[in-house]
């Protein structure tokens, strides 16, 4: 059954594009679209996720072998091939993803002579984005075309923050090349959110950091708060999202919780 065939949970409602983006690596962009697509699709809303990671970790977590890829989202950024025919169904209902492989490195430095190359992937999701509730783009850690893309396309950005020292380092500059996108290319472009992620309440650390970031982003901040939990870091590597892993685990109610808390913002 392809992608066409299962119904949107909010036919009336406009699809939100919604990058998840943060220069800094490692932070829990590719955890958390994994792991919040997944709880939305299990909460029957209907969900897009791409992965515009070079590194491919939103493909390998929902258990896809690249290795066993022909096409992946490069050959739709750059050799035409139609977006539609690369959307695979997941482990998830509701769930359906365009795969990257370490191919869509190559397509950083060949955007800088390409037509129009800050708005391909805009235009590439156009025919498909109306069929879902949600589309999530996964973004490597960098400020490069491949993200300034996924600013383009998007309608609103989630940032996720680690609870570490110097947590809010680099948030600036997201900021700024969100403010120069907005500008310039995509005028309606929003934050949505911030979440937290790795969250240890054993420490005071953990604590001062949200504390800190509350200060900066208020109420674009979600509530749920993802902790650090040895389930989420082990589901990769089953090639299941936390919510199929370990369903009933503290890391796997808290996506849950994000994903209420995504749905009541829009
Ligand atoms: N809540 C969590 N609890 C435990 N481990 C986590 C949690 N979130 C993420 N991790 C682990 O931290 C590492 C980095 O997470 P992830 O790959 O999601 O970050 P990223 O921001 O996508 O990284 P990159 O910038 O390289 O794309 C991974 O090994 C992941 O399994
Ligand atoms: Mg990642």
């Amino acid at each position: 059954m392809g992608f066409r065939d299962t119904k949107r949970h909010f036919p009336d409602k406009e699809t939100k594009v919604i990058s998840v983006i943060n220069q800094k690596g490692g932070v829990g962009k590719s955890t958390t679209v994994v792991n919040l697509s997944a709880a939305l699709g299990d909460d029957k809303k209907k969900v897009l996720v791409i992965d515009f990671d070079p590194q491919g970790n939103t493909t390998s977590g929902y258990g896809i072998d690249k290795e066993e890829l022909s096409y992946d989202v490069y050959d739709a950024i750059l050799n035409d091939y139609p977006l539609e025919d690369l959307i695979q169904e997941t482990c998830m209902p509701n769930v359906y993803l365009v795969p990257a492989t370490i191919q869509l490195a190559g397509a950083e430095i060949e955007l800088v002579s390409a037509m129009a190359r800050e708005s391909i992937l805009k235009g590439i999701i156009e025919d498909v984005k109306d069929e879902f509730d949600y589309v999530f783009i996964d973004c490597p850690p960098s400020l490069g075309l491949l993200t300034i893309n996924a600013l383009v396309a998007a309608d609103s950005l989630l940032i996720p923050i680690q609870c570490e020292y110097y947590a809010l380092e680099g948030v600036t500059k997201i900021l700024e090349s969100m403010k120069m996108v907005k500008s310039r290319l995509n005028r309606n472009l929003e934050l949505f959110g911030v979440v937290m992620t790795m969250y240890d309440s054993r420490t005071a650390l953990s604590k001062q950091v949200v504390d800190e970031v509350n200060k900066y982003f208020g109420n674009k901040m979600f509530k749920t708060v993802i902790p650090r939990n040895v389930k989420i870091a082990e589901a990769p590597s089953h090639g299941l999202p936390i919510i199929k892993y370990a369903r009933v685990s503290k890391g796997s109610l808290a996506y849950m919780r994000l994903a209420k808390e995504v749905v009541r913002r829009g």
